[in-house]
Order: structure tokens, then sequence, then C-alpha cells
């Protein structure tokens, strides 16, 4: 049957099936945001989830795994046996070999039964939470063992990352295309899933002194900033063939910069969204030369350092990495989106591990209106901004000027804030509760369409040829810093500076929030 997103009313009432449910993705992210779904009653009581991977579980182990995961990661705490009872009922665990076709035929019997038992009209949503390489096995085997034969929809939700270069993302493609049409394929980013990157569409487009601004007349650059503390942890081995262009580049720092820059759409429908991200990636300035990289990219790779009075270990230093690795844990770029609205301004990116802070921000700095008319050149009028807070907390503020109390006209930088964490606690949703969500809804604005991930790849790969070409150009920075010098010349050099995130060690600012600031 086709795929149909305007089943919205039996959109839930699906067997969900998550492949690599011993996995730490599964734990962290996925049964936390089913449970969530369950207790805010968007999940039914006609559902199912299926736990799939090689390992033998019990089932009471794994609701077990189930359980002790919603204890640690989940917003919602289970309370009494019997609720507990009432949701966990809902799943069981299937040991599966995914190159074996049998085993889907079996689970298709399984499947059968869980779906008389649950009145549950033949939606099956498949989420694979597994490596990429097993992608094409598992859509094949889930065809030929006859579990896209129902009378319902089928649904395939695929974890990044998709593919490591473009070929390798198109084969992939074409594996999953064989079993799946374009619109039952979900690729998740989980940025889209992040309230506050979904807020940006509302913030820019719904407000009159953001919406006639938001062009090269008026803003000067757009700084997008996604910075982690975290190191590379037990990924040492994935990270090191990925590295930050592949990890964070290609995917959620391409996506935040396309929902600012693209076009207003002319219907909130999700093709019509995804077009206008499509034409952003395309108007991206390709940087092919060994030159045109250099002078705009800066690769850099944590040394041994230290945060907050603790000893950091380099890179190079961490399990499963090459002593000699030229993997870069930082990136920073200064990009050009060559198209009417934005042609000229300067839209600088980085993003890096073992930073000061975690923190996303996306500052747009809007240019200065001539300092030398009013204020005779007297003062240093700073610019406006408009900062969107993604993570961890969330929220907006925006800086202007305002006259200081007294009798002179000394100016002073006012910042306003809506925390939004602040408002209604920290208790928004996950990203991935929204997109299973949206997935079951068969909604797909907020996941990535296949030419969105083949444009994004044609932009990295010459960097990365260039990269793996010669790597004198790397900078190491010391863990805990805030990343190579060279990453601030990228924009003095045109006469801006790194706002500082989370408006740190601004002493002459007043703030006006609803947080205790
Ligand atoms: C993942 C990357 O996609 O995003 C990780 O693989 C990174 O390396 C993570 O740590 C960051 O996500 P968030 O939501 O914690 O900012």
């Amino acid at each position: 049957m086709t795929d149909n997103k305007n089943e919205s009313i039996s959109a839930h009432e699906a067997v969900y099936f998550i492949f690599g449910a011993t996995g730490d993705l599964a734990r962290r992210k996925l049964f936390p945001a089913l449970y969530s779904l369950y207790r805010e009653g968007k999940l039914g009581e006609r559902f199912a989830i299926v736990g799939l991977a090689r390992r033998p579980r019990t089932q009471e182990q794994f609701r077990d795994d189930v359980h002790e995961s919603i204890l640690e990661f989940c917003r919602y705490k289970p309370s009494e046996q019997e609720a507990w009872n009432a949701f966990a009922e809902h799943f069981t665990y299937q040991s599966l070999d995914t190159g074996n076709v049998e085993a889907f035929k079996q689970l298709k019997t399984h499947t059968e039964q869980l779906e008389a038992q649950y009145d549950i009209p033949g939606n099956r949503l498949f989420y694979l939470a597994l490596a990429p390489e097993l992608f094409g096995n598992v859509s094949r085997n889930l065809r030929d063992g006859g579990m896209l034969e129902t009378t319902g929809w089928h649904r395939l939700v695929i974890e990044k990352p998709f593919g490591y270069d473009y070929p390798s993302a198109e084969r992939l493609n074409e594996e999953i295309r064989h079993a799946f049409r374009e619109e039952s394929v979900f690729r998740i980013d989980h940025y889209l899933g992040k309230e506050m990157v979904q807020n940006i569409e509302v913030i820019r487009l719904s407000n009159a002194f953001f919406e006639p601004l938001w062009n090269n007349n008026h803003i000067a650059n757009v700084q997008i900033t996604l910075a982690e503390t975290v190191g590379v942890e037990e990924r040492g081995a994935y990270y090191n063939k990925s590295g930050a262009l592949r990890d964070m580049v290609q995917n959620h720092m391409l996506q935040m910069l396309t929902m600012i820059a693209m076009e207003p759409p002319s219907r909130l429908d999700p093709e019509d969204i995804r077009d206008e991200k499509v034409k952003v990636l395309r108007s991206i300035r390709k940087l092919e030369s060994g030159e045109e990289i250099r002078s705009s990219i800066v690769r850099g790779q944590y040394s041994q350092g230290s945060s907050r009075g603790k000893e950091l270990k380099g890179y190079r230093q961490e399990d499963s990495v090459d002593p000699d690795s030229t993997t870069e844990t930082f990136f920073s770029a200064r990009l050009f989106v060559d198209n009417f609205r934005w042609a000229g301004v300067p839209f600088y990116v980085r993003t890096g591990k073992r930073l000061p802070v975690k923190s996303t921000e996306i500052v747009i700095e809007f240019k200065n209106v001539p300092n030398n008319v009013l204020f005779a050149k007297r003062q240093e009028l700073l610019p406006n901004l408009l900062v969107i807070r993604v993570n961890p907390m969330e929220g907006i503020y925006i800086k202007f000027n305002a006259k200081k109390p007294g009798n002179d006209m000394t100016v002073q930088p006012v910042a306003m804030e809506f925390c939004q964490s602040c408002q209604v606690g920290l208790n928004t949703p996950e990203a991935y509760e929204r997109l299973i969500f949206d997935a079951a809804r068969g909604d797909h604005t907020y996941f990535t369409r296949w030419d969105e991930v083949a444009v994004a790849w044609k932009l990295i790969d010459p960097i990365a040829s260039a990269w793996r070409e010669d790597s004198k150009d790397l900078q190491f920075y010391p863990a805990g810093s805030w990343g190579p010098e060279k990453a601030d010349k990228l924009l003095t050099d045109e006469g801006f500076h790194w706002w500082p995130v989370n408006g740190q060690d601004e002493d002459n600012v007043i703030w006006v929030s609803n947080t205790s600031k």
C-alpha cells in the first residue's frame, strides 16, 4: 500500500521494530523516547515494539533492559508497577541474524501475531539503529522475508552516517531503494528534531522585525557554533575514520545553515521545505582547490590539555585512535551562499570536541547603523545580534543599544533573553521523540531527503580529498581551549569576531532575562 502522510489517526497504530535493540542508541535515546510518547498518549494502546539484535535475550531480560534505560535516561520516570507492566508488555525481543532471510520469515509470523493481538492494521516502522554496512542487507531481507507485504504502510528509519562520501552514499541509497521508495525512507539527522532548530522557521517567518531584515542588506554575518566538551570517548575507531567533517559538518552543521538560509517555502508542506533546503545546499560556494580550502577552512586536533582542573589526554592518545592520526576533531569554515539573498554574507561555522563548553548557538549579526552621524563617532556602537540558543539551553536573545540613564548620551548594550528551557523546565520533548512520532505519522519535514544528502556530500568530498593528500594545515589545540587560533582569523580578516557563546565575558551588557543570569 502507498505511504500516505494523511493517515494521522492510525499512524501510531503500528509495530515498531528496533534493529540494534541492545545497542547504545536504543538504550539512551529510543526506549526513553518511546516511553515519553506513551506517557503523553501519543502511542495509544494499539502498538507493539519488537527489539531485534544478534545477542540472545529472554523477554524478561529485555524488558529489564528497557526499564533500566528509562530510569536512567527518560524525562518521565515509571512510578507504579502496574502502569509500568502495561507499557512493558508491548515489548518483545527476538534474536536475529540480519544476514539470514529465514529469520525474517519467522519475524513475519511473530509480527502477524502481534498485529492480531493489538488490532494493528499492518503498519510497520523499521528503525535501523545499526552500522550503515548492514542497511542494504536488512532492507533486502525485509523485502524477501515478506515483511513488507502488509495491508498498512511500511517505513524505514535510518541513522547517520549515511555513507562515507558521495559514491558510498549513492550505493547505500540504491540498496535501500530496492526495497523502499523514497517516501518510505526517513533519514535521521537528530539536530532537525531539536526544539530550537524547528523554531528557526517560526522566529524568522512570524516576526515583522526579523523577516524583512533577513538578507544581505541587513545581515553582516552568521555564526554557527556547535561546541562539545567531550572527547571521542569509546568511539575512537568510528571517529578516526569520520572526523568532524563527516560526523558533524556534512549533516548537523549544514542542516542548521539551511534552516537559516532557505527561502520561505510557499506552504508548510514537507516537500516544499525540503526543496528550499536543497536549493541552499546547491548555492553554497564549493571549495575545491587546495588554496580555496586552506584559506576558508581551519581544521584542528586536540592535544593534551585541561579543563576545570582536570587533565585531558590528546586525541592521539585516545583508545582505538592511530597515534599518528591526522583526523580533525575541530572544523571551522567561512562559507558563502551564492544567491541573491545572501551574496557577500559570510557564514562562519565551527564545531569541535574538547572545547571549553557544551553549547550550540546561532548568531545573526546585523549590519551597523552609521555611527558617524548622530553619535559623531563619539562611541563605538555594537551591532545588533539575534542569538538562537539550540543546546543544551534553549532560547533566544536579542542584543540592542539603548541610552544609559543619565544626562549624557552614553549608549549601553542591552541583551533581552527568552530562556525557553527556564520557562517550561528542561522537559521539552527530546529530538528522538519528535522524530519517531513524525515518522509514525508519515511527516517527512525534519528528515533529510536523498538529494539533500547527495548535495551535502558533494560539498564535503573535495575537502576530504584535499585533506587526504596533504595534512600540513592540521593545527593542534590544547584540549579545553577554543580550538586553533587560526579559526579566529577567518573572522578578524573581515573585521568580525566570534561572539562568545552563552553571552559570556561581556561585562558591559545589561541582561534582561527570565533566568537568574
Ligand atoms: C552525533 C555525533 O551525531 O551528535 C556525536 O556523532 C556528537 O559525535 C553528537 O557528540 C552531538 O549531539 P548533541 O545532541 O549532544 O549535541
